[in-house]
């Protein structure tokens, strides 16, 4: 029987993937190329949604690929493309949007959050529909399951919906996807504000470990860190959520558990912790960084990668979009 299918996306950011992006979802694609026949799309619609450097966007893209490659995806046991080579994704997007209720995609709280950071009356349309946009990129590929963090299960549901929604209104066409929860996935919060999620557009840049940035800053960031009153280290997520977030990311790198960690700490200091953990994260990154550098160095033969990747996705895409046109009418 056909492994079942698993899509998920990234944004291609600016520089680099942030830890709570690897240790939050990426990290976990990798396992999942085995056990799903697994579709992974670098998003590079979603990320003109509000505002870039055309410049930048072709050379994010391969960065981001470059970063999931050395991560450990690959390209012979997943497939590996970007959004914008397939352009059944707007396509389909177009036509979901017509059975989107306006209040419905007003309800997205994502638009909301977004929308006020950027001042509401600047936000973009495509940032409003984006959650639509989502749901084509999930659709197009009959997907089975969408790993998915808390922040996204809004828009997991009315990927769900308009599925269900289009297969009563035209006919039986799409598989509606059901969340893939990988357990022990990791919220990463911000250094400098514990009770924030780590996120790249995080105020303060000190907060955020980057995987490409240079170790000795990150450890730097690391000594940094706020930490909580008292001096014992122990895992508490509400009495001490700078403590425990540097507790997770060291037992999510190092593969040792929380207790282990714990135990090995007591009667020594936060410092020690910190220390050890900046130590922890040079070698996790060293090797990421390298297979990146890598792939970067060869950027025609990174495209050509990426481009039998979007034939490959294309070769799933092209059929579901001719039914949804066919079911529709056209
Ligand atoms: P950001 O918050 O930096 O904008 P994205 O929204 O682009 O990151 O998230 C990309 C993926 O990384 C999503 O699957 C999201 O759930 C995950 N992710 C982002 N930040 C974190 C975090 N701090 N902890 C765990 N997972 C995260
Ligand atoms: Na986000």
């Amino acid at each position: 029987p056909a492994r079942p299918r698993v899509l998920s996306g990234i944004q291609p950011t600016a520089d680099s993937f942030h830890l709570g992006n690897y240790l939050g979802a990426v990290g976990h694609w990798v396992a999942l190329q085995d056990t799903y026949d697994a579709f992974y799309c670098v998003v590079d619609l979603h990320a003109i949604t509000a505002g870039h450097d055309p410049r930048m966007l072709a050379q994010r893209s391969r960065v981001a690929a470059a970063q999931l490659l050395a991560v450990g995806l690959d390209p012979e046991r997943c497939t590996l493309f970007v959004q914008s080579q397939v352009p059944e994704h707007a396509q389909l997007a177009w036509v979901l949007g017509c059975i989107t209720g306006f209040g419905e995609a007003g309800r997205m709280t994502q638009f909301k959050d977004k929308s006020q950071r950027q001042g509401n009356e600047r936000a973009s349309v495509g940032l409003f529909t984006y959650p639509i946009l989502q749901a084509a990129d999930i659709l197009l590929y009959q997907a089975d399951a969408v790993p998915v963090g808390e922040d996204q299960r809004q828009h997991l549901e009315l990927s769900r919906d308009l599925a269900q929604r289009f297969n009563t209104l035209f006919g039986p066409t799409f598989t509606v996807p059901e969340a893939h929860i990988v357990k022990d996935t990791a919220k990463i919060t911000d250094l400098q504000d514990p009770t924030a999620k780590m996120s790249k557009s995080s105020s303060s840049p000190a907060g955020i470990v980057l995987l490409l940035e240079d170790a000795a800053r990150s450890a730097k960031k690391i000594r940094s860190a706020v930490t909580d009153t008292g001096q014992e280290i122990v895992f508490d997520a509400q009495q001490k959520p700078g403590v425990s977030n540097l507790l997770t990311i060291y037992s999510a790198l190092s593969g040792r558990s929380i207790d282990d960690l714990v135990a090995a700490y007591a009667g020594k200091g936060y410092g020690d912790l910190k220390k050890d953990l900046g130590e922890v994260v040079r070698e996790f990154v060293a090797p990421i960084q390298d297979r990146t550098r890598g792939y970067l160095a060869d950027p025609a033969q990174l495209d050509r990668l990426l481009v039998t990747g979007a034939q490959k996705a294309r070769a799933v895409a092209g059929p579901t979009l001719r039914a949804v046109y066919e079911r529709v009418g056209f």
